[in-house]
């Protein structure tokens, strides 16, 4: 490992390390009126929310690391005490990309950017019309650590109004294809919170799980699972009885559909198709398999049902690969 202590750093590198490794971050883009009036808009990921009750959430429109001067932002907001934040979607990043450039005081970042001013209901700065949720909050501290370029300002603002496109809801949550976040990471680089990025992670929080200590070595032990199945697993209230596993085996064999061809194509073709049943039968159904081998593709069918998030017939696979099957 690299160790470093921030003091015998540049502040840009700092900067950088703090950029790689805290991400992705989300991207707050904010909308603030000057006391003459002046519209400003600019991205900040430096950016997260802290409560529900009330809805709090914080961003730094930190010192700028050329002069140790302030962001506009940060005068609106001392000044007016009132933001709109808005998220930032896939088909307007380089319009808020934009909308970052250092104008100078006084530009109007929706018109260099391109965005839509709309009005608020409760505040003065305007709204971007083209994102699909929109905040408008009231500043309740600014909290300043250091006096150079680069310092935090953190804002700290209660939202007093949401405004959420409808078509974002699915079953009455936000669905991520649906919003299609993008995030800061370092460097010029983004990752878009979409499709194939997606997946769920089941809520450790209802129930309580056996922990990863409970799990039996030989399925910890094993070279199919990975970190992450082997967590899942250990996310089970209780392990199936064997009798449960000898049930759950006896049910698919007797289900047994493969034909003539249950040899080892026939699994990878079901594995590419995640079909953990047809990978079972085509195991239990080929009596020409060595221990070690029928061992292996139980754990990869294990393996499979487990990533299809059927947690509990994965255990019984698990479970079952461990028996002594030869
Ligand atoms: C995606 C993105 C994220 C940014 N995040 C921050 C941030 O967290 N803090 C910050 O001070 N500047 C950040 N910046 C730079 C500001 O947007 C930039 O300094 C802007 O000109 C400030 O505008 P203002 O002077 O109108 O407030 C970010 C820029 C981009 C493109």
């Amino acid at each position: 490992m690299k160790e470093y202590l921030p003091q015998e750093l540049s502040i840009p590198d700092v900067q950088r390390l703090l950029q790689g490794g805290v991400g992705p971050r989300p991207i707050a883009l904010v909308s603030t009126i000057s006391k003459e009036g002046i519209n400003n808009l600019a991205p900040f990921s430096f950016y997260n929310v802290f409560g529900a009750n009330p809805p709090v959430i914080a961003f730094s429109p930190s010192r700028r690391g050329r002069d140790g001067s302030f962001k506009d932002t940060y005068l609106n907001l001392f000044e007016t005490k009132e933001c709109v934040v808005q998220a930032v979607t896939f088909n307007m990043v380089e319009q808020v990309s934009l909308a970052s450039t250092e104008f100078e005081n006084g530009i109007d970042e929706f018109v260099k950017s391109g965005l839509t001013p709309i009005q608020s209901d409760l505040i003065k700065p305007k709204r971007v019309k083209e994102s699909p949720f929109q905040m408008e909050c009231k500043l309740l501290d600014m909290m300043s650590y250091g006096d150079g370029g680069a310092s935090a300002n953190i804002a700290i603002c209660e939202v007093i109004k949401f405004h959420i496109d409808e078509d974002i809801f699915v079953n009455g949550l936000i669905h991520p294809n649906k919003i299609d976040l993008v995030a800061r990471m370092s460097g010029d680089f983004y990752c878009r919170a979409f499709g194939e990025n997606i997946f769920e992670v089941e809520k450790p929080l209802a129930k309580k799980g056996i922990g990863y200590d409970q799990i039996p070595d030989f399925i910890k032990q094993s070279n199919i699972y990975s970190a992450n199945n082997l967590g899942k697993l250990g996310n089970i209230e209780i392990i199936p009885s064997e009798n449960a596993v000898s049930e759950y085996i006896q049910k698919v064999k007797r289900s047994t559909v493969i034909e003539s061809d249950y040899l080892i194509n026939s699994f990878e073709h079901y594995l590419t198709q995640k079909d953990f049943t047809k990978m079972l039968q085509v195991v239990l159904a080929n009596s020409s398999l060595t221990t070690t081998n029928k061992k292996q593709l139980l754990e990869k069918t294990a393996k499979a049902a487990l990533e299809a998030n059927q947690t509990e017939i994965a255990w019984k696979i698990a479970l079952f690969a461990g028996r002594d099957n030869g």
